[in-house]
């Protein structure tokens, strides 16, 4: 059996020509910047996610930079965040002109610990920025709780999940989505947004994603070029529609690959857990393996994709030596690294193809599975 670790091919075989015939539309309207494709679709994510207000961006990468400057963060500002993440998390704090500070991760959520987060807050540090990794929220609540700075909340991978029924990137003072196309509500290109409750602070984020001007060829501050394009509203918007039914199907795979992996021992593999109140959106379904890259060659042997994010921690990377971080400092992300495995994750997968990649890991460690 052939499994690809991820592939949109299926879903385009259901909705493609759902999407052709939204692009055409867009393509005859004639507007292709802005327009109301893009404001609905912002008004249809603010509903979503029980926000106020939601603004269209460029791509994801460029939402965390503009909630953070939209919130005035820059030179001399420490940003307290996690080193176990994709590289736009830093990135776009570097991109203001803060300092991306690290605080170590949970070995079971792969999120950063909020009592560390506690522990490492200075008077410098101005914001928390932590990471729903793999589509399971950090306890944002937690970190407000023990500390009264500013939070934005990166939820590139974690649109629809919850945390005592609060839904991910409405419970900071900012939150960053991206729609990558292969993000649980992906585009066909790219695309991002921001999420705030404040009035003030969305014209501030519609003026930073239009250089800077509320009235054309009138600059009031420093922004950027980076809006949705107006085709991605579009496709997102049909998209956005089959989400809650794509999320259930990825949560009823985790819980099958959950009961068949069960079986392995805990020195073997461990399985994502999900804390009381929290609600998991599977954008990954990420293993921690012994003997990782022997099991991830086998799989491939036996015709299963899978994948390792992250390989290398933020504090180890070459571009990010000048924050003076050394091997050793975060060792929890450090051990990580080398144990993850994100197993094939999307929501056309079948059961029997989910059997399959259990009993070929239990095959690998020697088990019968199923
Ligand atoms: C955790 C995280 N943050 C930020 C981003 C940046 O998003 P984009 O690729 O849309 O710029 C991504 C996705 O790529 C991500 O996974």
């Amino acid at each position: 059996m052939e499994i690809p670790g991820f592939t949109l091919a299926r879903q385009m075989d259901e909705i493609g020509q759902e999407l052709l015939e939204t692009m055409e539309n867009v393509v005859n309207s004639g507007q292709f910047i802005l327009g109301s494709p893009v404001a609905e679709f912002e008004e249809q994510v603010a509903r979503f996610t029980h926000s106020r207000y939601a603004v269209g961006v460029g791509n994801g990468s460029d939402a965390l930079y503009l909630a953070l400057r939209a919130l005035n963060i820059g030179p001399g500002d420490d940003v307290l965040t996690t080193p176990f993440t994709f590289f736009a998390t830093a990135g776009s704090i570097l991109r203001t002109g803060a300092k991306p500070v690290f605080t170590d991760i949970e070995v079971d959520t792969f999120n950063m610990d909020p009592e560390q987060v506690r522990t490492r807050i200075t008077p410098r540090t101005r914001a928390v920025l932590p990471v729903h990794l793999f589509g399971l929220m950090t306890d944002v609540e937690l970190i407000q709780r023990n500390s009264k700075v500013l939070v934005v909340e990166d939820a590139a991978q974690a649109i629809g999940a919850e945390v005592r029924g609060r839904c991910a990137g409405s419970i900071g003072d900012l939150g960053a989505f991206s729609f990558f196309p292969t993000k649980n509500l992906g585009a066909l290109g790219d695309g991002g947004m921001v999420l705030t409750q404040g009035e003030e602070q969305a014209q501030v984020l519609r003026e930073l994603r239009a250089h800077g001007s509320r009235e054309k060829y009138y600059h009031e501050m420093l922004g950027i070029n980076s809006r949705l394009d107006t085709m991605q509203a579009a496709i997102l918007s049909v998209k956005l529609s089959y989400l809650p039914a794509w999320t259930s199907k990825r949560q009823h795979i985790a819980r099958r690959y959950g009961e068949s992996l069960g079986a392995l021992s805990l020195d073997e593999v461990g399985l994502p857990t999900v804390p009381q109140g929290f609600t998991h959106v599977y954008h990954q379904y990420t293993i921690r393996a012994s003997h990782r890259d022997q099991l991830r060659a086998y799989l491939k042997n036996q015709g299963v994709g899978s994948a390792v994010y992250y390989p290398l921690s933020l504090h180890l990377q070459p571009v990010l030596q000048d924050l003076g971080y050394r091997r050793g400092d975060f060792p929890i992300s450090e051990r990580v690294q080398e144990e993850v495995l994100s197993l094939p994750m999307f929501p056309e997968l079948t059961d029997q193809e989910i059997d399959y990649v259990a009993e070929t890991i239990g095959q690998f460690y020697g088990k019968r599975i199923g």
